[in-house]
């Protein structure tokens, strides 16, 4: 079958547009239909996961790019939300010094593609040191793909099929956030199990992620006009910085990445709290900052962080929540997006980021589907 724009200029800014239907395929798929607050024996989330799950003390995730940065949130999740240590490495450098072993681990192999070569062989190698030991350290890998089919898929006990649909655009939009939904589901499912979250706290958080699509469907309605046009004004700039806390720091590394990749210009995401040891010394007015303020428990450490960069001449970009007032006296220039959760908030927050890539390397007249340098699955070390 042939994938076509339907009217997008680029693959990209159609793949972005897919994303809430990515999530309500998600939540279709993984989500017991039957399942309540009052109906306890029955687990809300269905992965098909069954005794891959059980009794695991550690996790580990290895993924490169994008992936990565969605592990990353995975860590918080699993950690956050089910109470398990958790380790996310580069599956390019885990290859050639992997982790001491550890017991009961699971092993979880991030790969939009299924064919990325050093995630494969990080994932190889953690399989052949574990199998001839004592069934404490046996391998159990997991596999979060959007590639049933790959070969990561025949290489691991088990996967997370994200289920969102061929992406074209080598930046990958919506296969990140199809990853997070996995990541999301399977620290749900883990909490479940281990019991580390109330069923209350469970339904709150599934309900949120319903609501997830409409809420994108409104900044991508009200939001993308407005950031097309603040991409006029970066014509001239060459450096970007992103910076957030928490759950939000892998988003700024995201929104750093997808900028770098497809408009060719330095940029970097950093965790807000360590811009004072060392990227504060590059700003100046030529050096737009944009940090990630939405509504949670580091957001006055956020908006502290973005004061020192408005000190230094900066100009301030908000990713914040709509009707944030405190904001529009700080930031030059506001992403507005909907209030949600904190714990929800990376898949609000990625999605002005997108679009602010998007339309700043559309404007330059670029290959945004193809950058240069680039491959959508990189088959070789
Ligand atoms: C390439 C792509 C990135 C992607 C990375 C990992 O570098 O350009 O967009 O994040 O590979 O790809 P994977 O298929 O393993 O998720």
């Amino acid at each position: 079958t042939t994938v076509e724009k339907h009217g997008f200029r680029h693959f990209m800014i159609k793949e972005i547009y897919e994303q809430p239907n990515v999530i309500r395929t998600c939540l279709e798929a993984y989500i017991n239909p039957t399942w309540n607050e009052q109906n306890t024996d029955l687990n809300p989330i269905n992965l098909g996961l069954f005794d891959l799950l059980d009794d695991i003390d550690h996790v580990q995730i290895l993924a490169c790019g994008t992936s990565w940065h969605a592990s990353l949130i995975g860590k918080y999740l699993i950690e956050q939300l089910a109470n398990i240590p958790t380790v996310v490495q580069y599956a390019s450098e885990f290859r050639y010094a992997p982790s001491p072993i550890t017991t009961n681990t699971l092993t979880i192999g991030v790969t939009q593609s299924g064919e990325t070569a050093d995630t494969i062989a990080a994932l190889e190698t953690e399989k052949q040191r574990r199998l001839a030991l004592p069934r404490e350290y046996r391998p159990r890998l997991l596999g979060i793909t959007n590639r049933p089919e790959s070969t990561l898929s025949y290489m691991v006990d088990q996967i997370i099929n994200t289920q969102a649909g061929i992406e074209i655009g080598v930046a990958a939009t919506k296969s990140f956030i199809a990853q997070l939904m996995g990541f999301y589901l399977l620290a749900l499912d883990l909490a479940y199990r281990r019991q580390t979250l109330s069923l209350e706290q469970i339904y709150r958080i599934v309900e949120g992620l319903h609501h997830l699509p409409r809420q994108i469907e409104t900044i991508l309605e009200k939001q993308e006009k407005h950031i097309e046009d603040l991409a006029h004004e970066f014509n001239d700039t060459q450096d970007f910085i992103f910076v957030g806390r928490g759950i939000n720091f892998p988003i700024a590394l995201e929104g750093a990445l997808k900028l770098k990749e497809i408009s060719y210009i330095h940029a970097e995401g950093y965790p807000a709290g360590e811009m004072k040891h060392g990227p504060i010394a590059l700003l100046d007015s030529k050096v737009p900052v944009v940090a990630i303020a939405l509504p949670g428990k580091v957001y006055d450490k956020v908006l502290s962080n973005a004061q020192e960069a408005k000190a230094r001449d900066a100009r301030l970009i908000g990713v914040v929540a709509m009707n944030d007032l405190e904001a529009t006296h700080i930031f030059n220039d506001l992403l507005s997006v909907p209030e949600v959760d904190e714990l929800l908030s990376p898949i609000i927050a990625v999605i002005p980021l997108q679009l602010l890539a998007y339309h700043i390397a559309a404007r330059r007249g670029l290959d945004v589907d193809q950058p240069r340098n680039l491959a959508k699955s990189v088959t070789v070390e």
